[in-house]
């Protein structure tokens, strides 16, 4: 990677993988959600029209096992990142948790929503929400009940894809951290990145479908790669 001087604008992709280690499922590994459910059972805005039920339970649960869980060292790293870099970093995020946030994360995009949102389809507002959904509670601001979870759904638009392309477009270096570079628009970012001319990195357990496309490419778990890239950049 080139010298860390040349570096003054950040943008940081994260997946499943960086909060793996707090115990929360990835997608794809063995064992992993999508062999409970499958994806058009829950994650498409037809499974909730079919079976609006099976879907709010599985979020429901998903929402109440996250309350439980703890930021790790690579969540921390990047808090630490966001504290003292002073050039402009946008922590964009596929995860649906608030780890980023309890690790005391700030400059966090939640590209695929948050389970920690209700979103009402009647009046379009978007509550804090960390109770069920199951049983139909009312919106707080419409009064309707119409809410649903506030994630995106496979077949829908991720949030803020101008902005995050913004950051793009502004940033030296594009970081991939624990996402198997499956699922578009955000596995095609660091295409996006370079041809830009923006460096790319990417910290992961393994190999993922898109390593090829990074400038580097560092295999190992993100409580001990992340840790280790953001002294590296902040320096000691
Ligand atoms: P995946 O489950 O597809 O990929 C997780 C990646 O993290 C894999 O490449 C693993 O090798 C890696 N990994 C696992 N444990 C790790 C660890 N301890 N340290 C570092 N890396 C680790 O999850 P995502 O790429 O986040 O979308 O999935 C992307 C999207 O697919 C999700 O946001 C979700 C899903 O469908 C929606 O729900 C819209």
């Amino acid at each position: 990677m080139a010298d860390r001087s040349d570096i003054r604008n950040i943008v940081i992709l994260t997946g499943a993988g960086v909060s793996a280690e707090s115990g929360i499922d990835t997608f794809r590994a063995e064992g992993g959600l999508w062999e409970q459910h499958r994806v058009e059972d829950v994650a498409t805005p037809e499974a909730f029209e079919r079976d609006p039920e099976l879907v709010l339970r599985f979020y429901d649960m998903r929402r109440e096992a996250i309350q439980t869980k703890q930021p790790n060292p690579a969540h921390e790293a990047l808090a630490k990142l966001d504290r003292e870099w002073s050039g402009e970093l946008l922590i964009v995020t596929q995860n649906v948790d608030d780890l980023h946030e309890r690790a005391g994360a700030n400059r966090v995009l939640h590209m695929h929503g948050t389970h920690l949102n209700a979103w009402c389809t009647a009046c379009d507002i978007r509550s804090p929400w960390r109770g069920t959904l199951i049983d139909r509670p009312a919106c707080p601001d419409c009064g309707e009940k119409a809410l649903r979870p506030d994630v995106v759904w496979f077949g829908e638009m991720p949030y803020e894809m101008d902005r995050i392309f913004a950051a793009l477009r502004e940033a030296d270096l594009f970081v991939s951290i624990g996402t198997s570079g499956a699922v578009y628009p955000a596995a095609g970012f660091v295409r996006n990145a370079r041809d830009l001319g923006v460096q790319t990195l990417e910290l992961n357990l393994e190999a993922s479908q898109g390593s090829h496309w990074f400038d580097e490419s560092r295999h190992g778990p993100a409580s001990v790669l992340v840790p280790e890239w953001v002294e590296e950049i902040v320096g000691r």
